[in-house]
């Protein structure tokens, strides 16, 4: 049964309902300042109806930029007591006050692609923008290598796949002694079996802290040896990004000095997070070299990096026959599966459309169509929730959701 009559126009009232004035909140109550990748995503809807306010989405984002380069996970542009940790507990440092991490640098594409609609018009946008564009990406460079060239997540926060079986092993290593009290706010909104563990929140509090008490200062942290894991989200999102800075660069003919490089750096990157034995794209602890073991929509990102990957694609094609709403962000044959619960299992309308982009730009079209159409029939019937359950379709998370809105004013409601 569809039960969304008009979705073009609920996914228009969506983003006018989420905009606080030049930024978007992913949605009411749970998530009420500007996230990183949400508001990027944001803007690709925002330029299905109104260009102008799709480029303010990314300038405002980019506001918030610190001296360094690094743009942060969230911008807390507006107290409010609904959410934790807010800026007190994250030390508010910034022109805006704002987290100490950063989440996958989708806003180089995303700009790219506004640009591409754009034409002429955008011109003056992005030549603005690009310096800034650049500065985060240098900033990623020089802090979240590993070894092998892929990027590395320093918090689970910020591959924004917060409590992925991709970390389990790593967060192990987390002592959380001391974290204190604290009330989680995420639970009082919206049903606490789709949310992380009290045993995750504990780490992940206790990371920020940590954080806070050497200032966000990326040396010391790099010596503390906390969290470092290399994974699909960051490297693949990056390397995408970089290909994206030379595309932009080469028609302004502004020069983006070593990015090249980078990209080469990068490949090599993500080509090491793929795991022979799990024949998948994996992530990797880098401070032990451990395998996670987890087979992840972030492992289907591999095309939007620009990497080609048959067993991939035999795996995607598995999925898309046999998930019946796909893509899960965990293997459902795996021990850990839990269909409900965030990054553990449910499947994400925007990790799809990115998974998407991919697979039209590296001619997989057929896999892309089958994927927008399951995608666009899970949110006409079940609506722009946050995220969805795999096996059974239902909304799960927060709902009236930005990012689902976008992605299907954007992708998955196109014909
Ligand atoms: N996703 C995190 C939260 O749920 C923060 O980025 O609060």
């Amino acid at each position: 049964m569809n039960q969304h009559t008009n979705p073009d126009r609920e996914a228009r009232n969506i983003l006018i309902a989420n905009d606080r004035g030049g930024y978007t909140i992913p949605t009411e109550g749970l998530y009420p300042y500007q996230w990183n990748w949400d508001s990027a995503i944001a803007a690709l809807g925002f330029a299905e109806f109104d260009i102008d306010r799709a480029w303010t989405e990314i300038e405002t984002l980019f506001s918030g930029q610190w001296d360094d380069g690094m743009v942060p996970h969230i911008l807390f542009h507006q107290q409010d007591d609904g959410y934790f940790p807010g800026p007190d507990v994250w030390g508010g440092h910034g022109p805006i006050p704002s987290s100490g991490i950063i989440q996958p640098p989708v806003a180089a594409t995303v700009a790219r692609k506004i640009w591409e609609k754009d034409g002429g018009a955008g011109e003056d946008r992005i030549r603005t923008l690009f310096p800034a564009l650049l500065a985060w990406h240098r900033w990623i460079m020089k802090w979240r290598l590993d070894d092998h060239g892929a990027v590395c997540t320093t918090h689970p926060w910020e591959a924004g796949r917060d409590n992925a079986p991709d970390w389990d092993k790593a967060m192990e290593g987390v002592d959380p002694t001391g974290v204190g009290e604290y009330q989680r706010r995420d639970t009082s909104h919206v049903n606490s079996a789709d949310r992380p563990t009290k045993y995750d929140y504990d780490r992940y509090i206790k990371l920020v802290q940590i954080g806070c008490e050497v200032d966000w200062d990326q040396q010391k942290l790099l010596s503390l040896n906390l969290f470092r894991v290399a994974d699909p989200t960051m490297t693949f999102i990056t390397l995408r990004a970089a290909r994206d800075l030379m595309v932009i660069s080469d028609k302004l003919g502004i020069a983006a000095d070593g990015v090249s490089d980078d990209i080469q750096k990068l490949e090599e990157g993500a080509r090491s997070l793929w795991n022979e034995a799990l024949n998948s794209f994996d992530s990797r602890d880098a401070l032990t070299g451990e395998w996670a073991g987890s087979v992840s929509n972030a492992s289907y990102l591999c095309w939007y990096a620009g990497l080609e990957s048959q067993s991939m694609l035999e795996r995607l094609q598995g999925t898309l026959a046999n998930v019946p709403f796909p893509v899960p962000s965990y293997d459902p044959a795996m021990p850990n599966f839990d269909q409900r619960r965030y990054w553990r299992g449910p499947t994400w309308g925007f990790m799809n459309m990115l998974i998407g982009f991919g697979l039209v730009d590296m001619g997989h079209l057929p896999e892309a169509e089958v994927l927008r159409q399951k995608t666009s029939q899970l949110i006409a019937t079940n609506g722009f929730a946050e995220y969805y359950d795999p096996l059974i379709g239902s909304p799960a998370g927060g709902n009236s959701f930005t990012w689902t809105a976008a992605v299907w004013l954007h992708w998955a409601g196109r014909k």
